[in-house]
């Protein structure tokens, strides 16, 4: 993962415990949670495993797919830290895998999450994974899509911005549903909205900054010159993202 993603996550988790992390999420995926089948989860990146966490604190089984070291890491040690907290079990199975090469131990799922990871890729490579994803999914299985839109700042603002140079592809809304064009899927969800990133906290945005500039940019703590960075880069911390949920037939 870029590691200007592992330095939010490292702000966060000093500012919050992953259970609180976890409640200050609301998303509509929360709205069908109700509808899930009894069936496993599979989280593709997971990031802070905000979703994992959650479908687990369900009751779910949930699969945790991601392939940096350093996180997965960091994720067992919250893990560990709930349980411990809540003397509760999670059913949490981390996977150690690349998207789009993922294999999971089970033929059948109630959801799928791919929430903020298309982006990274180009349309016909995750046009692919979802055909071979579907053959997990049965009738009333869901799949959660969060992209990043072709309104997203940093389409425009970033051009030549090396930071942003891993977004291979922005989502119009009817690209992500075009994606299921071949497969027989209900849209039951979709969304467009702007939201500071990657939590509505500007003070975790402007620290996010700060700590970037002096990491990447690596000069000493100048206030002005941190301030001007900080006013420029929130811009660029606004997220305008597409949120779309489809339903099996
Ligand atoms: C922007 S974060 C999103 C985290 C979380 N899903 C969310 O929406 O808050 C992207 C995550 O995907 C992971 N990731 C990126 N490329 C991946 C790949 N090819 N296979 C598995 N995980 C990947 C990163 O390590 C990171 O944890």
């Amino acid at each position: 993962m870029e590691r200007s993603y592992q330095i939010l996550f490292e702000i966060l988790y000093e500012k919050y415990s992953i259970n609180e992390i976890v409640e200050m999420f609301e998303g509509p995926l929360r709205i069908y949670e109700r509808d899930m089948l009894n069936y496993p989860v599979l989280d593709i990146g997971l990031g802070l495993g905000i979703d994992s966490i959650h479908f687990a604190k369900k009751g779910h089984k949930v699969f945790a797919v991601d392939n940096d070291d350093v996180l997965i890491k960091l994720f067992e040690i919250k893990i560990k830290e709930y349980e411990v907290q809540f003397h509760s079990k999670l059913d949490i199975e981390i996977l150690n895998q690349s998207y789009p090469n993922i294999i999971i131990p089970e033929t059948k799922l109630s959801l799928i999450i791919a929430s903020n990871l298309f982006h990274f890729f180009d349309i016909e490579t995750v046009r692919q994974s979802i055909i071979g994803l579907d053959k997990y999914l049965v009738q009333n299985s869901m799949i959660y899509i969060q992209v990043h839109s072709v309104n997203h700042p940093s389409n425009d603002l970033s051009k030549g911005d090396e930071r942003f140079k891993h977004f291979k592809h922005y989502f119009k809304k009817e690209e992500v549903i075009n994606l299921f064009y071949e497969l027989n899927y209900d849209t039951i969800y979709v969304s467009e909205y702007n939201k500071l990133s990657p939590y509505d906290e500007l003070n975790i945005t402007k620290e996010w900054c700060v700590r970037q500039f002096i990491e990447f940019k690596k000069y000493k703590r100048e206030d002005s010159r941190i301030q001007s960075f900080v006013e420029k880069n929130v811009k660029l911390s606004s997220e305008q993202c597409i949120i779309v949920i489809m339903r099996k037939k």
